[in-house]
C-alpha cells in the first residue's frame, strides 16, 4: 500500500519518540505543597499516599534540603495555627510556625523559591477565606487583614506572595502595601482563577480550613464562566500580580490555554489534592497505573500551556531525580 504520510515512523522507537517530545516536565517545573505545624519532629501524611504533608519547621528544613537537591521548583506553604480567631488579629502569633518554617528553609536552601498562601480559611473558627459579618464574608475589611499577613511573609523572606482568597481589588491593595513596607523585591502569584470546587476536599482535612456555614460561592468562581475567567485573570495583571494560577488544574484546562494566550506573564496551575487524591484512589483499587496516570497529568496541563505546577507528585518527582 502506498500512503504519502506515515506519523508511526517518528513514534517507532523510545529513544526518536524523546527526540520530538514537545512538552517536558521537569522537577523545576514543580512546586510541592506543606502544611505547616508549630512543634518539632512532626511528619505526618494527613492520608496515606494523598501527599499532604504536615510538618513542623525542622522537618521542613529536610524536606527542602531534598527538594533542593532535586532540583525542584519551589515550597508552598500554608499555615495550620496553633489557634483560630475571627477579628483578623494576633496574626503573628497565629503565623509562627510559618515564621519559623521560612527561616528554616531560607538558611538551608536560600536559593529555593518559597511561595506562601495568603488566605484566611485555615486562621478562622467559620473557615471562611475572609473576615464574616453575620453571615455575610465581607470583601474589604478581608483585604486589610491580607495585605497584613502577605507584609509579614514579605518581611520574613518568602520570594512570592500567594492570595487565594478571591476577595476583589486584593492584588492591587497587597502590591500597594508591599511597596510601601519597603517589599519591592517580594512578587505575587495571584491565585486569578479559582473555582468554587469540590476537589479541595482532602486539602481543607489538612488545612483544617472547611467552612463551618455555607460554601464559597460567594467569591470564588463558578466552573461555568470562560469570560469571567479571563476578567479575573485581566484584572489581576492589570492590578499588578507578577505571576497568575489557575486551579484546579484538569477540569481547566481550557482556561490554562486561554490565559496562556491572553498574557505573557509567567503561568501557574494547582493539580490540587482532590486531583491527586482520584488519580491515587484509581490507582490502588487497580483500576488504573498512577504513575502513568500522573505523568499523564502532568504532561497535559504544561502542554495546556502552564510554566509551572503545584503538585502534591512534586516531592516524589525530586526524590527519584
Ligand atoms: C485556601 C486554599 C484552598 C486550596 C488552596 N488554597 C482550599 C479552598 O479554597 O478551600 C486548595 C488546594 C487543594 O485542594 O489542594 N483558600
Amino acid at each position: 500500500m502506498k500512503f504519502p504520510v506515515r506519523l508511526r515512523r517518528l513514534r517507532r522507537t523510545p529513544s526518536i519518540r524523546g527526540l520530538f517530545a514537545e512538552t517536558t516536565v521537569a522537577t523545576r517545573h514543580l512546586v510541592q505543597p506543606y502544611f505547616v505545624v508549630s512543634g518539632k519532629g512532626v511528619r505526618q501524611e494527613t492520608r496515606p499516599g494523598l501527599g499532604l504533608w504536615q510538618v513542623s519547621p525542622d522537618v521542613l528544613r529536610e524536606e527542602v534540603a531534598m527538594l533542593a537537591k532535586g532540583g525542584a521548583g519551589g515550597v508552598m506553604l500554608f499555615g495550620v495555627p496553633d489557634f483560630k480567631r475571627d477579628d483578623g488579629q494576633q496574626l503573628v502569633g497565629q503565623l509562627a510556625p510559618l515564621e519559623a518554617a521560612i527561616g528554616e528553609s531560607k538558611s538551608v536552601a536560600p536559593e529555593l523559591p518559597i511561595f506562601a498562601d495568603v488566605c484566611l480559611c485555615a486562621y478562622t473558627t467559620h473557615g471562611h477565606c475572609g473576615l464574616v459579618k453575620g453571615h455575610e464574608i465581607v470583601n474589604d475589611e478581608s483585604v486589610r487583614v491580607l495585605c497584613e499577613m502577605a507584609g509579614l511573609f514579605a518581611k520574613w523572606g518568602v520570594d512570592f506572595v500567594c492570595p487565594s482568597d478571591m476577595m476583589d481589588g486584593r492584588i492591587g491593595a497587597i502590591r500597594q502595601a508591599l511597596d510601601e513596607g519597603g517589599h519591592t523585591n517580594t512578587s505575587i502569584l495571584s491565585y486569578a482563577i479559582k473555582m468554587a470546587s469540590a476537589f479541595y476536599g482532602p486539602f481543607r482535612e489538612a488545612a483544617h480550613s472547611a467552612p463551618s456555614f455555607g460554601d464559597r460561592r460567594s467569591y470564588q468562581m463558578p466552573a461555568h464562566n470562560r469570560r469571567e475567567a479571563r476578567r479575573e485573570l485581566l484584572l489581576d495583571v492589570e492590578e499588578g500580580a507578577d505571576a497568575l494560577l489557575v486551579k484546579p488544574a484538569m477540569t481547566n484546562l481550557d482556561l490554562i490555554r486561554d490565559a496562556r494566550e491572553a498574557t505573557d506573564l509567567p503561568l501557574f496551575a494547582y493539580q490540587v489534592s482532590g486531583e491527586y487524591a482520584m488519580m491515587r484512589a484509581a490507582g490502588d483499587a487497580g483500576l488504573i497505573d498512577f504513575e502513568r496516570a500522573l505523568e499523564e497529568s502532568l504532561v497535559s496541563i504544561r502542554r495546556a500551556g502552564a510554566d509551572v505546577i503545584v503538585s502534591y507528585a512534586a516531592r516524589e518527582w525530586c526524590k527519584r531525580a
